[in-house]
């Protein structure tokens, strides 16, 4: 006889059932802030009945939502109320600077295609995925554009603006720079710095109100444009694109030779994504973002850029970032 009570490990069970289920937490993360269950109950205690009504809600549906988010810490329950939890009120109510909302909602817009995954592996065709957010849908839009200014703002903008060197730089090119919050946050590192924030032009409402929130409206400058297009400026001292070089393509190496013609010589380019190993395995959040779009290469992202005439590419250590930073020149002074 083999003994069932010689298998639980306990430290492989907690793995497991993490991952096993971990789509369970995200969907009731995600549930919680569509409904809005944060900014009814800031200031303003219910019981779950009470809620639903508020939300227009199952009773019973809010029973569970606000259990389970009580469980995940997000509210307490005094014995007649639920209220936010600090942490709740800090990152779930709109308007705090470091409401993750958008990011958990553009996270629930992403869901569907990570619930397809198992096609995909099995049978390819990762081109019929179709665009995020789909043209025309101002909603999705406007939660992509601000997801990126949420998790940009919480560390991963600081970070990449703390190890910049752009001493002496006066006119930096933000390619897809979004809701801008790289440029602000370069800008007010580098006080002689002026930021033009390229992207298309229905995303302005949003970077517009990112930057008017931050004041920076006279230095971070908006300009519609595409990638696509042949020329983006000339004379720049810096260009910057994070999460932009998503994968190697031909469309990726098209703009890094368009990046290299919009600098001057001696001029700076810096690229920030989730990059993966020279080994091409790891690290984690480099090798999620591939399924979820696609992410280059150390190695081939380095040769792109050398291909394209860039020099003194190195990879530049970032604090805390689950992404990596890449800095190279245009030759000359
Ligand atoms: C993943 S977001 C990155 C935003 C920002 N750079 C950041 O790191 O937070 C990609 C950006 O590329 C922009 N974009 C998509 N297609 C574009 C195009 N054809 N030309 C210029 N920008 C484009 C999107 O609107 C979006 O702002």
């Amino acid at each position: 006889m083999r003994s069932i009570f010689e298998e639980p490990n306990p430290r492989v069970t907690d793995i497991f059932e993490r991952w096993e289920q971990g789509y369970q937490v995200s969907r009731v993360l995600q549930v919680g802030v569509e409904v809005g269950v944060f900014p009814a109950l800031s200031g303003s205690p219910a019981s779950a009945g009470d809620l639903a009504q508020r939300l227009g809600l199952d009773p019973e549906g809010a029973r569970k939502l606000c259990a389970a988010l009580t469980a995940m810490g997000l509210l307490e329950h005094d014995g007649h109320a639920y209220r936010n939890t600090e942490l709740a009120e800090a990152h779930l109510v709109p308007g705090r600077p470091l409401y993750r909302g958008d990011g958990i909602e553009h996270g629930g817009d992403l869901y569907f295609r990570w619930s397809g995954l198992g096609n995909l592996v099995r049978e390819g065709r990762w081109g019929d995925t179709p665009a995020h957010p789909a043209p025309g849908d101002a909603g999705a839009t406007r939660r992509f554009i601000l997801a990126m200014h949420n998790y940009s703002v919480a560390g991963r903008a600081q970070a990449v603006a703390l190890a910049a060197d752009l001493d002496g730089a006066r006119r930096l090119l933000d390619l897809g720079g979004g809701p801008g919050t790289y440029s602000i946050a370069l800008c007010q590192r580098f006080p002689g710095l002026e930021a033009t924030v390229r992207d298309l032009a229905h995303t302005h409402p949003y970077a517009r109100e990112v930057i008017e929130s931050y004041g920076m409206q006279d230095r971070v400058r908006l300009e519609a444009g595409s990638w696509d297009d042949e020329d983006w400026g000339r004379d720049y001292d810096a260009v910057l694109m994070s999460n932009v070089l998503h994968g190697r393509s031909e469309l990726n190496q098209a703009k890094v030779r368009r990046a290299h013609a919009a600098l001057r010589a001696g001029g700076q380019f810096l690229v920030h994504d989730f990059v993966v190993n020279p080994d091409g395995r790891g690290p984690l959040s480099a090798a999620l973002f591939d399924f979820n779009v696609a992410a280059y290469r150390f190695d081939d992202l380095v040769a792109d850029l050398r291909a394209a005439g860039f020099t003194d590419v190195r990879g530049v250590p970032l604090t805390d970032s689950p992404q990596t930073l890449v800095v190279c020149r245009k030759p000359g002074t």
